[in-house]
């Protein structure tokens, strides 16, 4: 890992652990960039830039008032790295002074090279654990006076490139940024399946995969988050990669608002991926004098297939982003009170509750949604957050945990309050709409104006007080509805386009600000379920709840399609009162993610309760280094229709946890399910026929689950070495 500058050349090497990404600056002055695949010892930069001595653009030279030409440039079809000219493919940044030309004509000025990596006040970003190394350009358009500093960072364990972007506004005078892409990569090909995750609420990022062809196909949300109904992360893939063949390119935005993505097949045939803050509702002065951050952009590379790269970004997420890093860490068994009684409770209920939850082997209580002022229902008290004690007392609950030796967690939803609430009653401006005329309302409520540092600071304040006064280990931190129709009163007409970033700005505030103040307390992020699963939230939480869908068959597909982005460990998975399948295949697939319950454990069969605690086993024993620190390998995909099927190694490869699923009744069949990850010459005793095998043999003659199984059937294996 390591980058270098070969002056004569012009040409920067940035090193991942088995990549390379060459940048070479052209004559002209822009940065290209002709290379980014498996490692290469040197590059040839003519013969990799996609122009041709037959095809490349003019320009008129205003210096001798000539018609000119570069060499080796063609614009919309050569690999650039900062495009800021493209009519056809999508420019990088686009920032209008007057109202014609937001075009930036960005040109090198200078660059240096440091260990270490950019880093923010205000947005997530990747975490330096030492051995980053940065290379940042300085960029500038000398006719209006904007310049850009650019950074690119390679870590030393993984072969992810971060790409960190700041303008400053040089000019004299007001800038509106109009366009801001984190991503940007140039392939000199047109022949790539674009894998992405579109979903909704209860079925979150289903893997979609298709062939891209001319134009441009677009992905992202304008809802105010990352979304139920797409996710920030995309691939594009060789059109016959599989998990473990083919060069696959991951591409992740480390942002939780509105966002878009770009896939552009252009008439060269070049593919241009850009992925960004969403431009839709997006337009930020930048004042003269100052700087506009861009989120981070994390790109990765894999010339083995799916699992290469979801390998790199699931470290990239256990070390450098998450910031409990886990590894190795336990954690605790969780009964959630949700779909157990939902906001149905008194003290004495959930008193019973955590009582059969610690029978059960809970090892944290978690009372969601209902406990404050006179939240009874959705309609009411959302922002209200002092406690009730009348309906639920939180000293005595706790004591209750504190007796069976539980941490206890509660539920908020910091940035959404109803109307009917002493907040807005009180405070009729936090809301991001306008409570005097007609507004929409989902779930009966608002969002609250988090563009606005007075509302942030006064949520804080209430959340702080009640985390402040009671022993609370855990938060489960919600956000029910989409930010159709928002806008913020401290901002005047020119500014309302500001709105959806500085929201999401300030969500990270108040998410920093608890984080820091409260860093014992675990954070779980969470949105309708899965609605707001992306690295920006992991930088604070270091645990988001997938999906509001708790049926194994349906989550099996939810936490597969999860998984090429996100590790497990991340994934909240809990087993539910569902009756699709039984308790064990519902325990087994929540074994996969960050384990719990969200059900009613007093009313589980003592047959049920029996096999629950079996599972709770096999998770202390198992989990964190199987688990939380292991290796994903995905062998059988859901969407293949019979079964599903996964393993995950541990870091030392002496532990190995198989999960199978069928789907379909399969009678008869002959099956042998092929681990991989394993040390072909350890012998592994395997929990299903008690047996010891060679790793080789569990990896290519596989695990022969040939017996009947009907719907929905599973086995979980456990591997040891011996
Ligand atoms: C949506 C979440 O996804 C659920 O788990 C639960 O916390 C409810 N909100 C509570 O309102």
């Amino acid at each position: 890992m390591s980058i270098t500058f070969d002056k004569d050349k012009r040409l920067f090497h940035l090193r991942g652990r088995d990549t390379s990404l060459y940048v070479y600056l052209h004559e002209s002055g822009m940065p290209l960039c002709p290379y980014f695949g498996r490692y290469l010892s040197e590059l040839d930069v003519a013969a990799a830039l996609s122009a041709s001595p037959d095809w490349y653009s003019t320009y008129y030279s205003r210096a001798d008032g000539c018609e000119r030409s570069y060499e080796n440039l063609w614009l919309n079809s050569t690999q650039f790295l900062t495009p800021t000219h493209a009519a056809d493919a999508r420019p990088a940044m686009a920032a209008v002074e007057g109202f014609y030309d937001d075009k930036l004509d960005l040109r090198y000025v200078s660059h240096r090279i440091y260990d270490g990596k950019p880093t923010s006040e205000i947005l997530p970003y990747v975490r330096d654990g030492g051995g980053a190394q940065t290379l940042e350009l300085t960029l500038k358009d000398f006719y209006k006076s904007v310049c850009v500093k650019l950074s690119l960072t390679v870590m030393p364990e993984c072969n992810a490139v971060l790409r960190n972007t700041v303008l400053i506004n040089e000019t004299g005078a007001p800038l509106w940024l109009t366009r801001a892409m984190s991503v940007v990569c140039d392939l000199p090909r047109a022949d790539m399946d674009i894998v992405h995750f579109p979903g909704e609420w209860c079925f979150e990022r289903r893997l979609r995969r298709e062939r891209l062809t001319e134009g441009v196909k677009t992905i992202g949300s304008a809802s105010g988050r990352s979304s139920h109904e797409h996710n920030p992360f995309v691939m594009l893939a060789d059109g016959d990669a599989t998990e473990t063949t083919g060069e696959v390119y991951a591409f992740s935005l480390m942002y939780s608002g509105s966002f878009k993505c770009e896939a552009c097949v252009g008439k060269t045939g070049v593919t241009r991926l850009t992925m960004g803050i969403d431009d839709g509702r997006f337009r930020y002065e930048v004042r003269n004098g100052e700087s506009f951050v861009f989120p981070e952009g994390v790109t990765t590379y894999g010339a083995r297939g799916f699992e290469s790269v979801s390998a790199d970004l699931h470290y990239l997420i256990r070390n450098n982003i998450i910031k409990d890093n886990n590894v190795g860490a336990y954690r605790s068994i969780l009964v959630n009170s949700w779909e157990g009684c939902y906001m149905d409770y008194d003290t004495e209920k959930v008193v019973s509750l955590v009582r059969s939850a610690a029978k059960l082997g809970a090892e944290t209580f978690v009372l969601d949604d209902g406990w404050f002022a006179n939240r009874n229902d959705d309609t009411r008290a959302l922002g209200d957050w002092y406690e009730n004690a009348d309906k639920a007392d939180i000293a005595r609950i706790i004591d209750e945990c504190r007796a069976h030796n539980m941490r206890f967690g509660l539920w908020i939803e910091p940035e959404m309050a109803n109307p009917d609430s002493e907040l807005l009653r009180a405070h009729p401006e936090y809301a991001a709409v306008n409570l005097d005329t007609d507004f929409w309302l989902s779930r009966h409520q608002v969002p609250l104006n988090f563009a606005d540092d007075e509302v942030v600071n006064a949520v804080y304040e209430r959340i702080a007080a009640v985390l402040e006064k009671y022993d609370i280990e855990y938060v489960k931190w919600d956000h029910n509805r989409q930010l159709e129709d928002c806008r913020a009163r401290n901002l005047d007409g020119a500014h309302q386009y500001e709105f959806y970033h500085r929201n999401t700005l300030g969500y990270y505030r108040l998410a920093k600000m608890l984080t820091q103040r409260f860093d014992k307390v675990h954070f779980q992020g969470c949105a309708s379920g899965g609605g707001r699963f992306d690295l920006g939230t992991l930088f604070y939480f270091p645990e988001i709840w997938t999906s509001d869908e708790n049926d194994p068959v349906q989550r099996l597909f939810i936490q597969y399609g999860t998984s090429f982005g996100y590790p497990p460990s991340v994934m909240g998975a809990h087993v539910n009162a569902c009756g699709v399948t039984d308790i064990k295949t519902k325990a087994a697939v929540a074994l996969f993610g960050s384990y719990g319950f969200e059900l009613d454990p007093r009313t589980l069969s003592e047959r049920e309760a029996a096999e629950i605690r079996e599972i709770n086993e096999i998770y202390r024993k198992y989990h964190a280094e199987v688990v939380l620190d292991g290796d994903l390998h995905r062998l059988i995909s859901p969407f293949d229709g019979k079964a599903f099927a996964v393993n995950m190694v541990s870091k030392d490869k002496t532990k190995a946890l198989f999960l199978y699923v069928n789907l379909l009744k399969q009678l008869r069949a002959r099956r042998f399910v092929k681990l991989r990850g394993l040390k072909p010459d350890a012998y592994y005793i395997n929990s299903l026929d008690g047996k010891k095998h060679k790793g080789e043999h569990y990896m290519n003659v596989g695990l022969n689950l040939s017996f009947d199984l009907s719907e929905f059937e599973s086995r979980l294996v456990m591997l040891n070495e011996v």
